[in-house]
């Protein structure tokens, strides 16, 4: 037994000192990263300027939830009919929320994270939100009023105003908190180093910066082995480094995506559009809503119902559909796969979670790829000579009528500088932008981010306000392009019924596959 006790010990202590070694690495690595990201460029600065957030307040000493926002003690209340009388559609509702603290008082400052949507259950309907922060303690959530009948506010406490200052300061402190590695191997020898966007030189490093791309990745040298040995690469762990008791800002069921109750009736009977209403006024406007559980795209489009395999598959015929990304364009490859038995997937016996995957109908003349979005993928061993990066992907297209391209990549950024994902978004819009000049036809597709479920480790690694920001400089990177469409998978991801899901459940990806599809096969009248 003590043998026994002493071995564990002893393997203990080895476990300390290994974690120490790494928390040290990782701490070179954050103030590294920080040097790596000192020169922006003018269109950099514009984006961190778009995606201010408001001032949160310093944490209490010691921490105590006394004075932080809690959902329990805040309220929010539907604002009166301005003109008196009723509800029409094509009004605005607004409801006026107010945060209180866990010992019942009004805040006074801004900064939480409220997300809100209506909606309906009976009618399957549901719209997203747009929430403005007062900085006083007070948001306005504004909705369009967009079908007759029952509507139901829903407003969510997301983060309190304290807990997006410990995210902050994590981004700021410990960006390598997600940290990644590299096996090399030639013959029997075999070496595992730590691999980044940029690591402190106080060892030799291996240089992957992409020559075409300019995206740069590093990896410790291997002692005894040669860079081009690298075999792999996979996500070598996470470092919560909280301080005490900061955990407590970040409980499900307490303060973190907790709904808020409504002081007063919480919906509205809303009667049909008054008669002298002239078409829809030109405030920002969702993307779309939900009716009968299907979505309606707002602003122009319109989104047809593919509901079944021959209706889906004619519109795919004679189609390339390329779609790269994270795992959550991998879930619209499978569930194509799914739907189509006629479209048959090769054994490439590549990775699970990264690919590449392939599926054809031969008979209609359909290809649908998938391949995973290179480093910082998160994910587990892929094949370094598989990791490939988009815009070198898009590259390599002839593009035109017959292709498709779908872009997903967001949730492997949020723990690092926004400055990586700006980089690696404008790479892949300079691709973009030549494969449309080669060929103007290509038709181009954005998925955006989504709202997902929340534990601790989840949010620390990848928190809604970390997808919020990255979201917001995606939708700007991208607008205003020709031929390239958004399928916005956050206001899909808000207004349905279902729980927020990193990859939303079926009914949410077939809504997302029916906007897809809709962009290929417009209808043939407008
Ligand atoms: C929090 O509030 C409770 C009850 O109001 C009080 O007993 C406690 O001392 C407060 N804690 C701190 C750290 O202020
Ligand atoms: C907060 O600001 C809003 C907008 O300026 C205002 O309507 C509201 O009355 C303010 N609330 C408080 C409690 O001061
Ligand atoms: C890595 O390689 C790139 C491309 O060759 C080069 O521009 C960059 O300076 C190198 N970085 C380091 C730290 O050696
Ligand atoms: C609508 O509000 C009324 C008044 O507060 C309430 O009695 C009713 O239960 C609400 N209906 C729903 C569906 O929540
Ligand atoms: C498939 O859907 C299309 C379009 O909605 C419809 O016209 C067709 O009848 C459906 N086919 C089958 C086999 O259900
Ligand atoms: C790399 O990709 C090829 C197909 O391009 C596939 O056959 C192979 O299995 C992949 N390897 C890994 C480790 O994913």
């Amino acid at each position: 037994l003590i043998l026994l006790l002493l071995i564990l010990s002893l393997f203990c202590c080895c476990c300390y000192v290994v974690s120490l070694k790494h928390q040290q690495t990782t701490l070179l690595i954050t103030s590294r990263l920080q040097q790596c990201y000192q020169q922006l460029s003018p269109e950099e600065r514009r984006l961190l300027d778009s995606i201010t957030w408001p001032e949160t307040p310093r944490l209490p000493v010691p921490i105590s939830l006394n004075t932080t926002s809690d959902p329990a003690h805040s309220t929010f209340t539907i604002l009166p009919v301005r003109a008196g009388g009723q509800w029409h559609v094509g009004d605005e509702l607004e409801a006026l929320i107010q945060i209180g603290n866990f010992q019942g008082r009004p805040k006074h400052f801004g900064g939480d994270l409220v997300i809100a949507r209506l909606h309906d259950p009976e009618l399957l309907a549901g719209v997203a939100g747009r929430v403005v922060d007062h900085l006083n303690g007070s948001y306005t959530a504004v909705f369009p009023l967009l079908w007759e009948g029952q509507a139901q506010v829903e407003v969510t406490l997301v983060h309190s105003s304290e807990a997006i200052t410990v995210l902050r300061r994590l981004t700021m402190e410990q960006p390598a908190r997600v940290y990644f590695k590299s096996l090399f191997r030639s013959g029997f020898v075999s070496e595992t180093t730590v691999c980044d966007v940029c690591l402190p030189p106080t060892q030799p490093l291996c240089n992957y910066t992409d020559l075409h791309t300019g995206e740069p990745w590093f990896c410790y040298k291997p002692k005894n082995l040669r860079c081009d040995t690298r075999i792999n690469h996979y996500k070598g762990g996470f470092m919560q480094n909280l301080m005490a008791k900061e955990d407590t800002l970040f409980q499900s069921g307490v303060n973190m995506k907790v709904s808020i109750r409504a002081s007063g009736s919480n919906n509205v009977t809303v009667l049909p559009k008054k008669q002298e209403v002239k078409s829809s006024t030109v405030k920002p406007e969702p993307a779309g809503y939900y009716y009968q559980g299907a979505w309606r795209a707002l602003g122009g489009a319109t989104v047809h119902q593919f509901n079944n395999a021959s209706a889906i598959s004619q519109c795919l015929t004679d189609k390339v559909v390329h779609l790269c990304g994270d795992s959550t364009i991998r879930q619209w490859f499978e569930h194509l796969s799914t739907v189509l038995p006629d479209l048959k997937g090769f054994n490439l016996h590549s990775s699970k979670q990264c690919g590449p995957f392939m599926a054809v109908d031969t008979a209609r003349n359909i290809l649908v790829k998938f391949h995973c979005h290179a480093s910082p993928i998160r994910s587990y061993a892929v094949s370094s000579v598989n990791l490939s990066y988009i815009a070198n992907e898009l590259d390599r297209l002839v593009g035109g009528s017959n292709t498709v391209v779908v872009i997903g990549i967001w949730s492997h950024f949020s723990t690092f500088p926004i400055e990586v994902y700006i980089r690696r978004l404008q790479s892949i819009r300079r691709a973009v932008l030549r494969l449309l000049d080669r060929a103007a036809d290509t038709l181009v597709v954005i998925r955006t981010g989504n709202l997902k479920a929340l534990t601790l480790d989840e949010t620390l690694t990848n928190s809604d306000w970390y997808s919020l920001q990255r979201d917001k400089v995606l939708r700007d990177m991208f607008k205003g392009l020709k031929n390239v469409h958004l399928v916005d998978a956050w206001d899909m991801v808000l207004a349905h019924h279902l729980p927020h899901n990193l990859h939303p459940q079926a009914p949410i990806i077939k809504n997302m596959i029916d906007v897809l599809l809709s962009y290929i096969c417009p209808p043939k009248n407008g």
